[in-house]
């Protein structure tokens, strides 16, 4: 029987078109990026498909009854998953985004993200290998589900014997970074555009 309450599970692959749903919903740093691209695929399938595909041992999802509402997934190894991105992520997407030689749209600049996973490995950050992405539903935010699939998260990382985790953030998304702070998160040296924050997979959420 489906329970009506909402509750964490692991990632099945018929959650598949939900948690693209969810990322889209709240891809543009925290708020509805639908429209706002050529394919309302297009951030699904940077910053989801790939982790799903290749590590979905490691994603958990927040299910209402009727659907997933929410989901932490992500990566023990940036390294490796940038290597296997090349090799098994992008070959089933590159069609649909062919590379762009100067990037200049924020379009653009996406697709050139895609394109190059190697992107995501920062050599400073080599104490915190693993890495995540969490979304939930504006219905489903403030409920405590979030630090639920942190939790989970963590413990998955635990299990695989990784010690730290990081994530990469828009500096403007000022709720999730409070969220962030709140679960013991901390700012990790970084000279870009973006926010990293690192945690210990052992650390108390
Ligand atoms: C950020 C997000 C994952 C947080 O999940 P959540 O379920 O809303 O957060 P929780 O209810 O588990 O909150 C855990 C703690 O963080 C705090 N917190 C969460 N969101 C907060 C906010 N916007 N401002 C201040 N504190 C916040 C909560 O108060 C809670 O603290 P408490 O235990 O002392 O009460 C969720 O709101 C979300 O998906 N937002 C939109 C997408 C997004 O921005 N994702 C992150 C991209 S980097």
């Amino acid at each position: 029987m489906t329970s009506r309450r909402p509750h964490i599970r692991a990632y099945r692959p018929s959650d598949r078109d939900d948690v693209y749903d969810v990322c889209v919903r709240t891809a543009a740093a925290g708020g509805d990026a639908r429209g706002h691209y050529s394919s309302d695929d297009l951030m699904p399938d940077i910053f989801a498909g790939p982790y799903l595909d290749l590590e979905p041992e490691l994603a958990f999802v927040v299910d209402d009854g009727d659907r997933v509402v929410g989901y932490v997934l992500g990566t023990a190894d940036t390294a490796r998953w940038a290597a296997e991105h090349r090799s098994r992520w992008l070959p089933q997407v590159a069609a649909r985004y062919p590379a762009v030689a100067a990037p200049t749209t924020a379009e653009e600049r996406l697709v050139d993200l895609l394109h190059h996973p190697e992107r995501n490995i920062h050599p400073e950050l080599a104490d915190y290998p693993a890495h995540l992405h969490i979304d939930l539903l504006p219905s489903h935010q403030g409920a405590g589900h979030g630090r639920a699939l942190i939790r989970a998260f963590l413990a998955a990382l635990r299990r695989q014997g990784v010690a730290k985790v990081h994530l990469g953030m828009s500096p403007s998304n000022t709720g999730a970074r409070a969220f962030y702070e709140r679960l013991g998160f901390h700012e990790l040296p970084h000279g870009d555009d973006v926010v990293l924050l690192g945690l210990s997979t052992d650390h108390p959420v």
